[in-house]
C-alpha cells in the first residue's frame, strides 16, 4: 500500500465546472450487452478505471474483441446471444461485483459449457448466492465456494422461466435474471421489493428487447439478438455525489458537474440533499418516468447549511452507494440523521456500516451503527485525522471529502482504491481547488 494521503481544508471553497467520469454501471452494462450483440458496437466514454477494465477483459475472456480507440471510445464486437466463442476458463473479476452478478446472467443460458468466476480478496467475500438461486431455478449448474461465495464455476442449461420474487432490492440480481429470461421460450419476470436503478432495462430496451414494467414486476420475454449500434455513457452520479457532497459542506463552495446521469433511480442522494436544505439544481428526471435511453443534466451546487434527515428503507436502493456520503453530511447537519434498512451495506465493497462508523468515528463523529445503517448526531463540524479505506474506493474517496469540510484535515490510507471508480479523483480536486 503507497503512503497515506492528506487532504487539508479547503479554505474559500470548492469552484468551477467538471466533467466527472462515465457511470460505471451503465459501462459495465455496455460492455457486457455489446459482447452479446451480433453486430460490431461503439461505446462513446466508455469509464476506464479498474473496475470497469475487469469487465473489458472478461468479455474478451468469452471470445468478444474489444477494440480501443482512445479516450473512452472503443468497438466490442460481440458473440451474439447464444454463442460465446470460449468455454472452460476463469473470469477474472477482479472487484467489480456488478460483472461477476451479471456476466452470470448470459453464460448460465449456454447449454453444456462452463466458466469458473474469481476475483480479488474483497470480491471472494461478496455473496453469489442471490443470483445462483434464481439461476438455478432457471435450470443452470452453480457450484460456489462455501455454497455463497466466490471462486465459483458454472454450468450453463437449456433456461426455463421464473417469476422470481427478489429477496432484496439489488439491481444486480434483477439484471442477471432479466438477461438470463432473454433465453427463456415463455417470459421471465422479477418482482422487486421496492424500486433500484433500472439501466438494465432502459439499455434492453433501447437493444429492442420485450422488457415490461408494472409496477414492481419486471418481465423480459426471449429474443434472437441485441440491437445496439452506439451506447453513449453518461457521467456517474455516483462519482458526482463526492463533488455535491464537497460543495454542499464548504463554505464559499459553487461548482458545476456537467452530463450527470440524473435517471431518477439513480438520485435518491440528491432528494436527500435538497431535504437537508443543501443547494443542487438540475434538470432531473422525474418519478416514475421510463425512457429507452438515459437523461442527463449538469448539476450547480452551492454550499449552504444543513438539517438533519431520515433516510427509510425505501429510499436506500436509490442512494445506497451514496449512504456514506450522507452520514459525513449528517456531521454537519443540525440534528439526528438517521438511515434505516441498508442492511445491504454490509456487503458492498467492504462492510460500509462498519467502516463509515469506524472510520468517521475516528475523525470526531458522533456516529453510531445500528443493526441496519447508522445514527449520526450533527456538531456542525468534524475535527479531522486519518481513516482507512479498507481497499474500498468509495470509502477512500468519504476520506478526501471529510478532509475538505474538516477542521485539521484528513490523511487516508489506501487512497489508490479510488481507481476502481475514479481514477482521476485527485486531479479533479486540485482543479476545483485551483485559484
Ligand atoms: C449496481 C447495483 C448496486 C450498487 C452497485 C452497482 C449495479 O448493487 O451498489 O455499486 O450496477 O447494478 P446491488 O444491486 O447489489 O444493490
Amino acid at each position: 500500500m503507497s503512503a497515506p494521503v492528506r487532504f487539508d481544508p479547503a479554505a474559500g471553497g470548492l469552484r468551477g465546472a467538471l466533467r466527472v467520469p462515465p457511470d460505471k454501471s451503465i459501462s459495465h452494462r455496455a460492455a457486457i450487452f455489446a459482447a452479446m450483440a451480433q453486430e460490431p458496437v461503439r461505446v462513446r466514454n466508455y469509464l476506464d478505471a479498474a473496475d470497469t477494465n475487469s469487465t473489458l477483459a472478461a468479455v474478451e475472456q468469452v471470445g468478444a474483441l474489444v477494440q480501443r480507440h482512445g479516450a473512452g471510445e472503443l468497438t466490442i464486437r460481440g458473440c451474439g446471444l447464444r454463442a460465446p466463442h470460449e468455454s472452460e476458463r476463469t473470469v477474472d473479476v477482479g472487484n467489480a461485483g456488478t460483472l461477476m452478478r451479471l456476466l452470470p446472467g448470459w453464460l448460465a443460458a449456454q447449454p453444456g459449457r462452463s466458466w469458473t468466476f474469481d476475483g480479488d480478496a474483497s470480491i471472494r467475500k461478496r455473496p453469489v448466492d442471490r443470483v445462483a438461486r434464481p439461476l438455478r431455478m432457471m435450470g443452470a449448474t452453480i457450484e460456489a465456494t462455501d455454497e455463497r461465495f466466490p471462486p465459483f464455476t458454472l454450468r450453463g442449461a437449456d433456461l426455463r422461466a421464473i417469476d422470481y420474487e427478489m429477496p432484496v432490492a439489488s439491481a444486480q440480481v434483477k439484471s442477471c435474471v432479466l438477461i438470463a429470461g432473454m433465453h427463456t421460450a415463455q417470459p421471465t419476470t422479477v418482482v422487486e421489493p421496492a424500486p433500484s436503478r433500472d439501466h438494465t432495462e432502459r439499455m434492453l430496451a433501447k437493444a429492442g428487447v420485450p422488457v415490461a414494467r408494472d409496477g414492481g414486476r419486471v418481465s423480459v420475454s426471449l429474443v434472437d439478438e441485441l440491437q445496439l449500434d452506439a451506447i453513449d455513457v453518461p457521467g456517474d452520479l455516483s462519482s458526482a455525489a463526492f463533488w455535491v457532497a464537497a460543495a454542499v459542506l464548504v463554505p464559499g463552495s459553487r461548482i458545476v458537474l456537467e452530463d450527470v446521469n440524473v435517471n431518477w433511480t439513480r438520485t435518491g442522494f440528491l432528494r436527500i440533499v435538497e431535504r437537508m436544505g443543501g443547494i443542487v439544481l438540475g434538470d432531473l428526471e422525474p418519478h416514475g418516468a421510463f425512457t429507452p435511453g438515459e437523461p442527463v443534466s449538469e448539476l450547480d451546487v452551492a454550499h449552504g447549511p444543513l438539517t438533519a434527515t431520515t433516510v427509510e428503507p425505501e429510499e436506500v436502493p436509490l442512494a445506497i452507494d451514496e449512504l456514506p456520503l450522507v452520514a459525513l453530511l449528517g456531521c454537519f447537519a443540525d440534528g439526528q440523521t438517521v438511515v434505516r434498512g441498508a442492511q445491504e451495506l454490509k456487503v458492498k465493497e467492504s462492510d460500509r456500516i462498519q467502516t463509515v462508523v469506524d472510520g468517521l468515528r475516528g475523525l470526531g463523529a458522533e456516529i453510531e451503527a445500528t443493526d441496519d445503517g447508522f445514527v449520526v448526531t450533527g456538531t456542525g463540524s468534524l475535527r479531522g485525522g486519518r481513516i482507512a479505506s479498507h481497499g474500498d474506493h468509495r470509502l477512500a474517496m468519504l476520506g478526501a471529502i471529510a478532509g475538505l469540510a474538516s477542521q485539521e484535515g484528513v490523511e487516508v490510507e489506501g487512497m489508490e482504491a479510488a481507481a476502481v471508480s475514479y481514477p482521476g479523483f485527485t486531479a479533479d480536486l486540485a482543479r476545483l481547488l485551483a485559484r
